[in-house]
């Protein structure tokens, strides 16, 4: 993996590295390799389940638990963090998704508003409850950068795509809202990566996902984009070179998001 130091001396958090193909996985290695100190975070059952210790071997970095949804752990996560680095925070990956609806593939028309109000709470609201928990710790460094990760289903219709379409559109919200204020106080950035679908544990819920795969891999000029490209955009983004890119929606999706039909679709496969 060739390295340009894009990342040296820059301390950071990364959220959502279940398994190795987790898109948090794939970026943590890359900030590794481009120089970046950073703790690594996921929930208590992400903890149990996923192989989150693999990963903070190879990237030398500390596992801190913390459940996205509760500020206190949030608190807890940020000044440890600051204490492990030894200073304020240069970037954070927020890379978190999880649906109780999709996972038991209920119908739109039939959607559990408990479970509902959870995938709000854990997919959107958990970046404005990390963000204000920053600011009011004072945590990030001026022009420090924060990466979500979104869908383009937060603007279009894609079936199966359930109560993630409007957590993912209130994320995109908050990513604008919230990248006003942090800019005029702070000169924060806050920016959402809208990826291609990707083949991580998140969407072995989703009905018919290979399919949608496929039909998106032939709709996107370049193809889809896959979770080390993801990670070498989220670089960029995390890097100097961006420092006045901010409340954006940024498509890193091979063109799809551009794209009203591609003679793809028609070419045979042999
Ligand atoms: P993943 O399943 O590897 O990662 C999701 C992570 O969220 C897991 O590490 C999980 O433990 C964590 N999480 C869930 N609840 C949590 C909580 N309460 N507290 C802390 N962490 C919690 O899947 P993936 O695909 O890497 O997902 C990362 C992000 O990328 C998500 O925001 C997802 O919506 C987004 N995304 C994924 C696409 C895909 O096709 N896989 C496409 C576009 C965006």
């Amino acid at each position: 993996m060739m390295s340009h130091n894009l990342l040296r001396g820059k301390k950071g958090i990364i959220f959502g590295a279940l398994t190795n193909e987790s898109i948090a996985w794939a970026v943590a290695e890359k900030a590794f390799s481009e120089g970046a100190r950073f703790t690594l975070t996921n929930s208590p059952l992400g903890l149990r389940i996923g192989q989150i210790n693999e990963l903070a071997k190879l990237c030398n970095a500390e596992v801190i638990t913390a459940d996205v949804s509760v500020v206190e752990d949030l608190e807890n996560l940020l000044n440890k963090s600051m204490e492990i680095l030894g200073g304020k925070i240069d970037f954070i990956l927020h890379a978190i998704g999880m649906s109780k609806n999709v996972l038991k593939k209920r119908d739109y028309d039939d959607l559990n508003y408990k479970d509902f109000i959870q995938t709000i709470d854990i997919c959107a609201l958990s970046l404005h409850k990390l963000l204000q928990t920053t600011s009011k710790l004072d945590a990030l460094n001026e022009y420090a950068s924060v990466v979500t990760l979104t869908y383009i289903g937060s603007q279009r219709i894609f079936p199966d795509y359930s109560d993630m379409s409007q957590a993912k559109a209130m994320l995109e919200s908050i990513v604008r809202n919230f990248g006003y204020q942090y800019g005029i106080k702070k000169k924060v950035r806050v920016n959402a990566v809208s990826q291609s679908p990707t083949f991580t544990t998140a969407v072995k819920g989703v009905k018919s996902f290979k399919e949608f795969y496929e039909f998106a891999d032939k709709m996107s000029p370049l193809g889809n984009a896959t979770a080390q490209e993801c990670g070498d955009y989220c670089i960029t983004l995390f890097s100097d070179l961006t420092r006045k890119v901010t409340m954006q929606t940024l498509y890193h999706d091979g063109g799809f998001s551009s794209t009203g039909m591609s003679s793809n679709l028609f070419m045979k496969n042999d």
